[in-house]
């Protein structure tokens, strides 16, 4: 009883904390982060991105119709969180991108897909935690980093005779 009694307490604890009235809040949580080498997936050369906005989409999944939608932005981390209130059990909820706050780094890579599907509910029994991650999402720059090919083949995505052929 009274082990419950303070888990209750530090969950109403994480709610007050910058949120206004969140009562069975879910916070959506994920990087962004500046793709230097366009490939589509976080490398060395890779930097976060700070004050870039996103914003957590869920929708109903038979009318389509808008349930919820928030913006927020990234921290000095290239890590924003998102506070959703409610289940969204039934519905689709999606991550997406909607400004990168860096003019370097302000590209969607074409053929790279822009949103991360988050479930947003308590129901299916995964996980006690508030928290729900998303995958990164990334801008690009326009020009590949002078790096990035010796970065590649040291993460060995690139094969050793690349240059060859
Ligand atoms: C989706 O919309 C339909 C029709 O308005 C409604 O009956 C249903 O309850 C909605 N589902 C959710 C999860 O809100
Ligand atoms: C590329 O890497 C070399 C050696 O690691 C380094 O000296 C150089 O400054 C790097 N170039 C850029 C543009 O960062």
């Amino acid at each position: 009883m009274a082990k419950n009694y303070g888990v209750a307490a530090i969950v109403a604890a994480l709610c007050l904390v910058g949120v206004v009235h969140c009562v069975e809040c879910l916070t959506v949580e994920g990087p962004v982060y500046c793709d230097t080498c366009r490939v589509d997936f976080p490398t060395p050369l890779s930097y976060d991105l700070k004050g870039a906005k996103v914003k957590v989409e869920c929708r109903n999944k038979t009318t389509n119709e808008v349930t919820v939608s928030i913006e927020g932005a990234t921290d000095g981390f290239g890590w924003y969180r998102i506070p959703v209130e409610g289940d969204h059990e039934e519905e689709l909820c999606e991550v997406s991108l909607l400004d990168s706050g860096d003019e370097t780094c302000s590209e969607l890579l074409e053929g790279a897909v822009h949103n991360a599907r988050v479930a947003l509910t308590n129901r299916n029994g995964i996980s006690h935690q508030t928290a729900r991650f998303a995958s990164s999402l990334g801008y690009a720059t326009k020009e590949p980093h002078a790096n990035c090919t010796k970065v590649l083949l040291e993460m060995g995505v690139l094969p050793p005779d690349f240059f060859n052929n």
